[in-house]
C-alpha cells in the first residue's frame, strides 16, 4: 500500500527549486514569540506563471517526545500572473515566502511543506532547540 508520505520529496532536480528554506532567529527561548520565515526558491527561484506556481506552504511543529505534530499554519499564493486578457498577462503575482509568527514551549521539529503545483510536494525541516 501506497502512503501519501511515498510522494512528498525532499530533494531537488533540474535547476528549479522546490525544497523549502526554513529561516529562524540565532536565539530562540521557550515561551517567547519568533518569526518563522519559509522560501520556496531562494536560491534559484521556482517560476511563478500561470501555468506553474508554488500553490501554499503549510507548517507543522511536533514537540519532543510527543505523540502527535500541530499545524502551525498555512499560506496559499494565489495570483500568478493570470487575468481576463489571458495566461501570463495579469498585473499580480504572490511569490512563495511565508512568514509565521510563533511561540513554543518545547523543543521539537519544524517542518515545512510545500505544493508546486506540476511537482507535487516536498518538505524539510529544522530541529527547535531552547
Ligand atoms: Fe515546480
Amino acid at each position: 500500500m501506497s502512503r501519501f508520505s511515498d510522494y512528498i520529496k525532499t530533494e531537488d532536480f533540474k535547476k528549479e527549486k522546490h525544497v523549502p528554506v526554513i529561516d529562524l532567529p540565532e536565539n530562540i527561548k521557550a515561551g517567547e514569540a519568533f518569526n518563522v520565515e519559509v522560501t520556496v526558491g531562494k536560491e534559484i527561484p521556482h517560476p511563478n506563471t500561470t501555468e506553474h506556481f508554488i500553490a501554499w506552504i503549510l507548517l507543522t511543529y511536533k514537540p519532543e517526545g510527543e505523540n502527535f505534530a500541530y499545524e502551525l499554519g498555512r499560506v496559499d499564493f494565489t495570483a500568478h500572473g493570470a487575468s481576463a486578457a489571458g495566461a501570463n498577462q495579469g498585473p499580480a503575482y504572490t511569490n512563495p515566502v511565508a512568514v509565521f509568527n510563533v511561540k513554543l514551549l518545547k523543543p521539537g521539529v519544524l517542518t515545512a511543506v510545500e505544493h508546486c503545483n506540476i511537482h507535487g510536494f516536498w518538505e524539510s525541516s529544522k530541529d527547535i532547540k531552547f
